[in-house]
């Protein structure tokens, strides 16, 4: 992959419609995330008002966080509140940046035993002297709501029903919401993480895509990338996806999410993708902030649903 370029000022117009590019053909038709968000956030709450009225429980979510990271604490607020929103429990187990592994995996061991406790979130990166593989894995797998467990993991790629990674699972709605039908579709997903990369090439498989999973070692990247009718970024690096690697008409999903300090001295959120430069060129196209992330979240919420009926031998709550 080339180095990052500068990006450019640009204004996010949201909705469905297109705007003319002066070659006359449309711009990239932006997907609003928020809205589909919320529009999941919506239903899964009105399966929580079902599952308390005829089932009498209240699905609940834990999270832990180790240290005092802002991003971190920022993103877990985001996620207690919206589980809050839709009518769940939020359990929430703050611990200090020093906390011993084995501390961490026994506070998982108790909400493990903790019958109100349908699913636990341990926020990723943890501290140095933690082994994030050992804590993942001490996860009962049916709590296990970021679907990050081997045994997860594991069922996902062989077709099992298995708790999917919520950012992945956000990016196929995105994706979906204008591309149904997947099947033959050439995909290529940037980055090979554990949280988007490789679960988005399980999904993306599962899809009938043909799926390309491009990384650092990777020779000619954006030729690649050019190859795609659905390009997702995930590497975390501001504006690498320049017009050049976008095919004519592709969808991009941009999960690629970097915090970077503005001359204000504020903090906004940057994605992978050059958004004015693409967006001259792709089909269809999700904006940071504003694309992704409301998706996880919403992702997120549901997957507590999911994990606390399945635990409780119940149906699956309607399909997102
Ligand atoms: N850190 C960044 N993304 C995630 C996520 O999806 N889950 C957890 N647990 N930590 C993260």
């Amino acid at each position: 992959m080339s180095p990052p370029r500068e990006r450019t000022g640009y204004k996010i117009r949201r909705g469905s419609g297109k705007a003319k590019r002066k070659s006359g053909v449309a711009d990239a038709r932006i997907i609003d995330g928020r809205a589909l968000a919320g529009d999941l956030r919506q239903r899964v709450a009105e399966t929580a008002g079902r599952l308390r009225e005829r089932h009498n429980f209240v699905p609940g979510l834990a999270t832990i966080l180790v240290g005092d990271d802002p991003a971190s604490h920022s993103y877990v607020r985001s996620k207690r509140n919206a589980c809050a929103a839709a009518g769940l429990a939020a359990f929430d187990r703050s611990l200090p940046a020093d906390t011993p592994e084995a501390a961490l995996i026994a506070e998982v061991g108790r909400l493990n035993a903790d019958d109100q406790v349908d699913a636990i979130l341990v926020q990723l990166p943890l501290p140095a002297q933690i082994d994030a593989h050992r804590v993942i894995t001490a996860i009962d797998p049916q709590k296990d709501v970021d679907g990050f467990h081997p045994l997860n993991v594991g069922r996902l790629w062989t077709g099992l029903p298995a708790l999917v990674p919520c950012t992945p699972q956000g990016c196929l709605m995105l994706i979906r919401s204008v591309r149904p039908d997947l099947a033959g579709a050439e995909a290529v997903i940037l980055g090979r993480s554990n949280i988007v990369g490789r679960p988005m090439a399980a999904l993306l498989l599962a899809a009938d895509c043909t799926v390309t999973a491009v990384h650092s070692k990777t020779r000619e990247a954006a030729a690649i990338a050019r190859r795609a009718d659905i390009l997702v970024a995930a590497v975390g690096r501001p504006a690498l996806v320049g017009a050049g690697w976008v095919k004519p008409g592709a969808v991009v999903v941009d999960a690629g999410i970097t915090a970077i300090s503005a001359p204000d001295g504020r903090t906004r959120l940057v994605g992978d993708v050059d958004f004015a430069a693409v967006r001259a060129v792709a089909g269809a196209m999700t904006p940071v902030p504003g694309g992704v992330g409301p998706m996880t979240i919403a992702c997120l919420v549901r997957n507590t649903v999911l994990a606390a009926c399945r635990r409780r031998g119940l149906a699956d709550p309607p399909p997102i």
